[in-house]
């Protein structure tokens, strides 16, 4: 069986959450490796939408959903989440031991952070992800299975507490909401009642693709929010590209038959940073209504731009997708023509890839290939029922980054797909 990656080829908010759903139909695993409920995964199944932040989407489907060690997990977020989906039956989780809980003093440092660094701020989600993930890397993290040990969940609160305090208070002249009794009590609570979703994902994982199982690795956020290959520091603390599968797993490096690069038909962004093919005006507008470009964890208006090949091939390098798939090319209906940025201008020459250095990258500017626009709408099954402008804006992607993509996303329903 044949085994996929599923990564964002931009910024985020590329649509991967349809293509996983679509997916996990053949998948006896759904993994997730990165992130946490800074995401925002809509699936739409028959006219009902399911938001995800932390839950694989392949839960749409049914699948063994599971939540790897590089995952940082707000507790309280997953209850909301099993909750509000109001499945008739639990859904079949497994959590790594090892997985980052999100405690309350992470948000409180994310936010007070951020407030802290004004017209500097990265524009997080607020949802403590990069506290969070800090408290990894400085090894005074809570883990799951520190969740799930009362003895152990209290020693570890009742450090960690006061030191956050002490941060919080003397650094940013703010403080955690709760006290650290309502704290254990809930996070305790917590713990005893996701208890059962406790599993070895690393072994499990691993045990699968010995056994030439189908396992979905559904990647959170998109390339250009990597923490080291991303545009930094305007972007996550974890790793979207594909290479986290196996650190975010604990999986031993092995080749994926399928990386599947989502690529959304223009460009977004959420929170600060350069964004070479940036569109302020009325045309951005018009794409952000359309394409309902507003935060599926936040609700803030994504910014718009049009599609850019430097990104793009940077991501295919990055990644070494196989194919890609390409979304939302109906939300470009209607414009009477249509830009694609295909090299920049930088430093008096012309580049073809993203440049490493950020000043440099916000000094770049766009050169655009002029293409005609098209009318549709979302009732194509076959590339032939697309109209030939739309054909073309396709072939014309797939020729410049010499890569196939396979699926072609016109509408936000399951049904809405071309397979190629
Ligand atoms: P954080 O992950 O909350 O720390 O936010 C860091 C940056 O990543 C901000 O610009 C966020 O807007 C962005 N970000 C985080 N998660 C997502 C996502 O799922 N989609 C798009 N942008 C995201």
């Amino acid at each position: 069986m044949v085994s996929t990656i599923v990564i964002g080829a931009q910024w985020g908010d590329e649509g991967k959450g349809k293509v996983v759903d679509l997916l996990a139909k053949d998948a006896d695993l759904v993994a997730r490796f990165n992130g946490g409920n800074n995401a925002g995964h809509t699936v739409v199944v028959d006219g009902k939408k399911y938001k995800f932040h932390l839950m694989p989407s392949g839960a749409v489907q049914g699948k063994r959903c599971l939540i790897g060690a590089g995952i940082a997990l707000d507790p309280k977020v997953l209850k909301e989440e099993i909750e509000q989906l109001n499945w008739d039956k639990d859904p079949n989780l497994a959590i790594d031991p090892r997985t980052q809980i999100i405690m309350p003093w992470h948000n409180a440092l994310d936010n007070a952070k951020e407030a802290s660094k004004g017209d500097g701020k990265i524009g997080t989600t607020g949802r403590g992800i990069g506290p969070c993930y800090a408290d990894r890397a400085s090894r005074t993290g809570l883990r799951f299975c520190d969740l799930v040990d009362s003895k152990r969940l209290k020693e570890k609160i009742d450090r960690e507490f006061e030191a956050k305090e002490k941060i919080l208070k003397n650094v940013y002249n703010s403080e955690i909401p709760v006290s650290k009794e309502e704290i254990f009590a809930e996070y305790d609570a917590l713990g005893k009642e996701f208890v059962k979703y406790y599993a070895d994902v690393s072994k499990e994982v691993s045990t699968a693709l010995e056994a030439g199982k189908n396992v979905l690795f559904e990647g959170a956020q998109g390339t250009f929010l990597d923490n080291d290959f991303g545009t930094y520091p305007y972007v996550t603390s974890s790793h979207p590209t594909a290479g986290a599968i196996f650190t975010g797993l604990g999986i031993g490096i092995r080749p994926i038959e399928r990386i599947i690069g989502i690529v959304k038909a223009y460009t977004t962004r959420v929170g600060e940073g350069p964004f070479v093919t940036e569109l302020k005006g009325k045309i951005g507008d018009s794409i952000r209504e359309k394409g309902q470009e507003f935060g599926t964890t936040t609700g803030r208006p994504r910014r718009i731009g049009w599609l850019d090949l430097v990104l793009l091939r940077t991501s295919i390098r990055l990644n070494g997708f196989t194919e890609i798939a390409l979304t939302k090319l109906d939300v470009l209906t209607g414009l009477e023509k249509i830009m694609v940025c295909t090299e920049y201008e930088c430093e008096g020459k012309t580049c073809k890839e993203l440049p490493a250095d950020l000043d440099k990258l916000a000094e770049c500017k766009p050169i655009y290939k002029e293409m005609p626009g098209f009318e549709m709408d979302s009732t194509a099954t076959s590339m032939e029922q697309i109209p030939k402008e739309a054909q073309e804006y396709v072939a014309f992607i797939e020729k410049e980054l010499g890569i196939k993509a396979k699926i072609v996303s016109v509408g936000p329903g399951r049904k809405e797909t071309i397979v190629r």
